[in-house]
């Protein structure tokens, strides 16, 4: 995390970063030791995924070379041991997020599905016509397009928390928002478009005021700081595997039981049930009847490794090592003469986006990319965060604990190369 007020005046900054040795962390990410275009790779579009460390890429390895079978069904020995691997998984996503309970865990595709599964189950059920849902400006599409299908389905209404120009939200607005009729809040933890971090626990507090659920879409926070659910007090929460160094297709939903419990299953087949009749189905208990068919076992298994891996440095330490490598690469990247940032909000994580006088956002992209440098150039789909900038698209560098100090300064290499070639 970053505070801006804090940029220039890093006092022991360097010190605290000193202790974090990220050479021997970079060898642990066989993929980082390549060249792109003839050029070492520098990946800094951690945003879009994050890279995995070889103890991910060996417990998937072995899953598939000598443990693979189906979960929950067989009486043999493969079963037994894949059952008890993916269920481990659970217990460590339990704890990595500090939730009370393992049941409180559904294993899902990712956040996107996490909050589909949310509004489908949670909202069909709980949510009518002239009802609330409360998201915000900052919202990656994946915590709109959900909630306006809800809307259309229900007849419910749509507000929007508004932000300031620095990508911060309105506290005060949102407040306001707030009221009897706001059934459900929806909100991102740190804004992928922009690194915002919200002020999570203070709106959740708001919000339990009018006794409205909250959501939250921890996608962008999960890689960057450590997670305490019962702290913030929200009764839903998601991240993606992929995003913290996991595999891709699995993610978690957290949602408190009292919750989950009242809750209809999302999707219908095997596993989620306890009996089936032509004339009646049982549902199965927590967290297996939002678990329908055969899961992503491997991804689950190895999302525990990547949990494992990086409670093994530690979010504290994480964010720590992040919070100066951000500020020393936004410092850097804001010096630079025609770059505006985009993005600038007091407390950040992990995430730079910047626009520079008459380059497009893509041309940015494609430049970086020939000189090794990987970022993501476009709307990030967020699309509402790009229309309320005035910007069409932003080039973002985003960061994760394997990035260096020398790899900001090639970036910032690589943005001089752009200007020249676009005077
Ligand atoms: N949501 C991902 C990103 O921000 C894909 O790039």
């Amino acid at each position: 995390m970053i505070r801006t007020n804090e940029i220039g005046a890093p006092p022991g900054l360097l010190k605290r970063a000193a202790m974090f040795d990220v050479q021997k962390i970079r060898q642990d990410f066989p993929i980082l030791n390549q060249k792109v275009h003839g050029r070492p790779l520098i990946y800094l579009d951690n945003a879009a995924t994050s890279q995995k460390p070889q103890a991910v890429i060996d417990t998937i390895t072995r899953y598939y070379l000598e443990q693979n079978a189906n979960i929950h069904r067989g009486v043999h020995y493969l079963s037994e041991w894949a059952t008890r691997a993916y269920e481990e998984s659970r217990l460590k996503a339990q704890r990595f997020l500090n939730a009370t309970d393992a049941r409180e865990i559904i294993f899902v595709r990712g956040a996107t599905e996490a909050i589909n599964l949310v509004a489908h189950s949670y909202g069909l059920k709980y949510i009518t016509a002239g009802d609330e849902i409360l998201i915000s400006a900052i919202e990656h599409h994946s915590n709109i397009v959900p909630w306006q299908m809800l809307c259309q389905t229900t007849g419910a209404i749509l507000r929007v928390a508004p932000m300031n120009d620095q990508g911060e939200l309105l506290l005060d607005e949102y407040e306001r928002l707030l009221g009897p009729r706001t059934k459900l809040v929806s909100l991102v933890h740190v804004s992928n478009a922009l690194g915002s971090l919200n002020p999570i626990k203070a709106m959740v507090a708001m919000a339990r005021r009018w006794n409205a659920r909250v959501m939250v879409d921890g996608a962008q926070a999960a890689p960057h700081l450590a997670i305490d659910v019962q702290e913030l007090d929200c009764d839903f929460y998601t991240f993606s595997g992929h995003k913290v160094f996991g595999p891709t297709g699995i993610g978690v939903l957290y949602g408190k039981r009292e919750w989950l419990e009242q809750m209809p299953p999302y999707q219908g087949g095997g596993d989620m049930i306890i009996s089936v009749s032509f004339e009646k189905t049982e549902y199965n208990h927590l967290p297996f009847k939002f678990e329908a068919g055969t899961p992503h076992i491997a991804g689950a298994i190895g999302l525990g490794a990547a949990l494992d891996y990086v409670n093994q440095i530690g979010l504290d330490t994480i964010a720590r090592y992040e919070h100066d490598l951000l500020a020393y690469a936004t410092e850097a990247v804001a010096a630079i003469p025609g770059l505006r940032l985009i993005g600038t909000a007091r407390e950040k994580a992990g995430v730079l986006g910047f626009v520079l006088d008459g380059v497009h956002a893509h041309d940015i992209g494609t430049v970086l990319d020939h000189a090794g440098i990987a970022i993501r150039a476009g709307h990030h789909c967020a699309m509402p965060v790009m229309k309320r900038l005035g910007v069409p698209a932003t080039a973002r560098a985003s960061l994760a604990f394997y990035n260096t100090k020398e790899e900001i300064d090639a970036l910032v290499q690589g943005i001089y190369k752009v200007k020249e070639m676009f005077d």
